[in-house]
C-alpha cells in the first residue's frame, strides 16, 4: 500500500487565518480556522492594515492547533502548502512568510498555491468520487468564472468576469441596505421573506461572449432603484429587493453554467468560493443540471468560504505531480488562473 500523504495548508488571503492537515488530499484531520469579520464589520468590509496585523497575531497558534487536532508533528507532514494569491498583498505575506519559515527549518517542500484552484479542490473532500473532466463555476467575493478542469494539474478558463465578481455585487448592495459585511449571507437570510419576482432586475447575458460575466449593471440597477424609491418616500421593501436581486443573479449564474456544459458535453459541475453557500443557487443549479443529465457537487458551508483544506488538498495533488516551489516565492496579489 502507498504511503499516506499529509499536508499540512495555510490560508490567509483575506480575513480568515486558517490552516489545517489533510490526508491524501481527500480526507480531513483538521481544519482551523480564525475569522475576523466581527472585526471588519464594524468599518463595513475588510481593512487590509488590521488583516494583516490579525493574521500576525494567529498564524502560529493556528497552525499549532491544526497540528494539534489532527495529531500530527511537523516532522511527520509531507508538504506545507500555502497561497501566495490572489488576495491583499500583506495579508498573504504573514501566511506565506509563515510556511517558508516552516518548511525550511523542517526540511519539508514548499508549495505556493492559487487560491482560485483551492476553492475548487475543496470538492474533492465532499467528494470522495471527484474525478476530473468537470466544470467548475468559482463564484468568490474577488471573482466570478467558469473554469474546464481537465485534470488535477491542468485547466482551461472559459470566461470570467467582465466587472463586478458575484460575490463583490452581493456585499456592495447589502451595504446600500445598511445590512452588515459580508452581505451574501445576510441578503439570503432577507431575501427568505421575499418575492423573487417583485423587480425585474436587468441580467447581462452578453451573446457576444457567452462564458463572460457582468454584474456592475445588474448592481446600479438595484441601487438606483433604492434610490429612487427613497428620493419618492417610497417605504422599500427590503425583503423583496433582496429575493430579486439575488433571483437575478442566480439566474445568470444558472444560465451561463448550463450552456458551458451544454458546450463541453461535461456531465459534471462543482460550486466553488464563498457565494457558492448560497441555497438557492445550490438548489437552482442542481435542479438545471439534472435537466441537462450533468450532476452538481458543491462544498459544506464551512469549505464554501475561505479554509485552509481546500489549499491542503490543491497542494497535494501538485506535490503528487512533484511539483515544488522556491523559497523566492512570493505573494502574487493579482494572481489569476493558469
Ligand atoms: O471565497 P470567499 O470566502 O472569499 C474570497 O475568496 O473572495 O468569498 C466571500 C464572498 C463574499 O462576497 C460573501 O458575501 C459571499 O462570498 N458569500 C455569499 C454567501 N456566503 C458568502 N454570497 C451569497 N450567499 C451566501 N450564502
Ligand atoms: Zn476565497
Amino acid at each position: 500500500m502507498a504511503k499516506d500523504i499529509l499536508v499540512l495548508g495555510i490560508e490567509s488571503s483575506c480575513d480568515e487565518t486558517a490552516a489545517a492537515v489533510v490526508k491524501n488530499g481527500r480526507q480531513v484531520l483538521s481544519n482551523i480556522i480564525s475569522s475576523q469579520i466581527v472585526i471588519h464589520r464594524q468599518y463595513g468590509g475588510v481593512v487590509p492594515e488590521i488583516a494583516s496585523r490579525k493574521h500576525i497575531e494567529h498564524i502560529l497558534p493556528v497552525i499549532d492547533e491544526a497540528l494539534k487536532q489532527s495529531h500530527t508533528t511537523l516532522a511527520e507532514i509531507d508538504a506545507v502548502a500555502v497561497t501566495y494569491g490572489p488576495g491583499l498583498v500583506g495579508a498573504l505575506l504573514v501566511g506565506l512568510s509563515a510556511a517558508k519559515a516552516l518548511a525550511w527549518a523542517a526540511d519539508k517542500p514548499l508549495l505556493g498555491v492559487n487560491h482560485l484552484e483551492g476553492h475548487v479542490f475543496a470538492n474533492f473532500v465532499n467528494d470522495a468520487s471527484l474525478e476530473p473532466p468537470f466544470l467548475a463555476l468559482v463564484v468568490s467575493g474577488g471573482h466570478t468564472a467558469l473554469l474546464h478542469v481537465t485534470g488535477y494539474n491542468s485547466f482551461k478558463l472559459l470566461g470570467q468576469t467582465r466587472d463586478d465578481a458575484a460575490g463583490e455585487a452581493f456585499d456592495k448592495i447589502a451595504r446600500v441596505m445598511g445590512l452588515p459585511y459580508p452581505g451574501g449571507p445576510e441578503i439570503e437570510k432577507l431575501a427568505l421573506q421575499g418575492n423573487p419576482q417583485a423587480i425585474s432586475f436587468p441580467r447581462a447575458m452578453l451573446a457576444d461572449e457567452p462564458f463572460a460575466f457582468s454584474f456592475s449593471g445588474m448592481k446600479s440597477a438595484v441601487i438606483n432603484y433604492l434610490h429612487n424609491e427613497q428620493q419618492k418616500g417610497a417605504t422599500v421593501n427590503f425583503a423583496d429587493v433582496a429575493a430579486s436581486f439575488q433571483e437575478a443573479v442566480t439566474d445568470v449564474l444558472v444560465q451561463k453554467a448550463i450552456y458551458a456544459l451544454r458546450q463541453t458535453g461535461l456531465k459534471t459541475i462543482v460550486l466553488a468560493g464563498g457565494v457558492s453557500a448560497n441555497k438557492v443557487l445550490q438548489d437552482k443549479l442542481a435542479g438545471a443540471a439534472a435537466q441537462v443529465g450533468a450532476h452538481l457537487v458543491h462544498p459544506t458551508p464551512i469549505l464554501c468560504t475561505d479554509n485552509a483544506v481546500m489549499i491542503a488538498c490543491r497542494g497535494y495533488f501538485m506535490f503528487q505531480d512533484g511539483e515544488r516551489s522556491g523559497w523566492t516565492l512570493n505573494a502574487d496579489p493579482a494572481l489569476r488562473f493558469q
